[in-house]
């Protein structure tokens, strides 16, 4: 004790605390722990009565006594939890020592998942350029997510979409149900709901499902799907806006590209490729080690990523819309949240399965 007691600490109470201490620091000392702690700290304990003594001592040493009272209740109180904690012995509940002063355990508190999160932004992006976020089911009719798309039943495009069907009888007009393989099912229910009245500027977010599962699909996916249709709506409303997206969800500077490329529903189509932020889009990085200094950026090979697809809606699709292809109109596009958001700077997730797996351990990194 670095204090100097005052006269009050000769009282036998006190006396008695200071010789309780040194009995717990050289660890000599009759009885259990939890015994020594309601000898001190009980209701009638050492120290309880220690302390009651301050209303006797004179004001001069009030303050002395006080600071001291502070010294030796921490002194005591650290001794008891290492000794507390040292002895493996102790079962009882009346054994149990907590210590007051120590900080609590943060209860875990959840977050939104990250594909939800995905989404979320996802949508906030189109918002601010007009589009509307529109659902529709996850269980459609074979006409919404192919017939009316210029699928017709048979046609062998169809096999890229590893359906699942529902058993059920099918609709005299509609055909079979299924699962949605795309959600490009909800591009004729939007010119529906609209009356087949443009503008149309519709964002579809929604599940879809596939019978595939490896490190770059999962059975269960999203996708979203933009569609715009209007008078005088042509290729380069269409790059404009995945231009923007580019740039809003992956970081200033980005770029998307369109090649060419078959979709049944737009003439023409193209696969939509964004620049690589590992890169710059050049697919070269600088490295030292190399004799040209540069190597491959290993991220995307090439210096872009593939993302989905899009195109000018095909006028087929338009009139299963109830829409006049001589008057308008419209692109549109769609793909995969799950790979759209991996492909964000500072994500390295190889294996999309990880977003469904459940580990606590992936899922708190975000
Ligand atoms: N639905 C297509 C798929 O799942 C993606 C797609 C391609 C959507 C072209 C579109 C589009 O809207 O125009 O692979």
């Amino acid at each position: 004790m670095s204090i100097e007691p005052p006269q009050l600490l000769l009282s036998i109470q006190a006396q008695a605390l200071i010789k309780s201490l040194s009995e717990l620091q050289s660890e000599k000392f009759s009885g259990s722990v939890a015994e020594k702690k309601t000898q001190i700290f009980g209701k009638k304990g050492l120290f309880t009565q220690v302390s009651q003594l301050i209303s006797e001592v004179n004001p001069t040493e009030k303050r002395l006594f006080g600071q001291w009272l502070n010294q030796i209740k921490t002194a005591l109180e650290l001794k008891l939890v290492t000794l507390s904690r040292q002895s493996t012995t102790q079962t009882s509940q009346d054994e149990e020592w907590i210590d007051w002063t120590m900080p609590g355990i943060l209860p875990k508190t959840g977050h939104l998942h990250p594909v939800t999160h995905a989404i979320e932004s996802i949508t906030r992006i189109f918002e601010k350029i007009g589009f509307t976020r529109s659902r529709y089911p996850e269980v459609d009719w074979d006409w919404y997510a192919f017939e009316g798309l210029n699928m017709p039943a048979n046609h062998p495009a169809r096999d890229e979409w590893e359906t699942f069907f529902v058993q059920t009888p099918p609709s005299s007009t509609k055909g079979k149900v299924v699962l949605t393989p795309h959600t490009s099912n909800g591009q004729v229910r939007e010119m529906e709901r609209l009356k087949s009245q443009p503008p149309i500027r519709m964002i579809n977010i929604a599940r879809c499902y596939r019978r595939q599962q490896d490190a770059t699909h999962t059975q269960m996916f999203h996708q979203f799907e933009g569609l715009v249709v209007d008078k005088g709506i042509n290729i380069q409303h269409l790059k404009g806006t995945l231009d923007y997206f580019a740039e809003n969800f992956y970081g200033p500077g980005t770029k998307s590209r369109i090649r060419p490329f078959h979709f049944q529903f737009t003439e023409p189509s193209f696969e939509v490729d964004f620049s690589c932020h590992v890169c710059g889009g050049t697919g070269l990085i600088k490295d030292l080690e190399d004799p040209t200094g540069k190597r491959k950026c290993r991220f995307c090979k090439s210096g872009w990523h593939e993302v989905g697809g899009a195109g000018m809606v095909h006028p087929n699709v338009l009139k299963a819309g109830g829409i006049d292809p001589e008057k308008y109109t419209g692109f549109a596009f769609g793909w995969g949240v799950e790979r759209t958001y991996t492909l964000k700077p500072g994500l390295q997730i190889d294996d999309i399965r990880l977003f469904y797996s459940g580990e606590s351990s992936f899922l708190t990194q975000f």
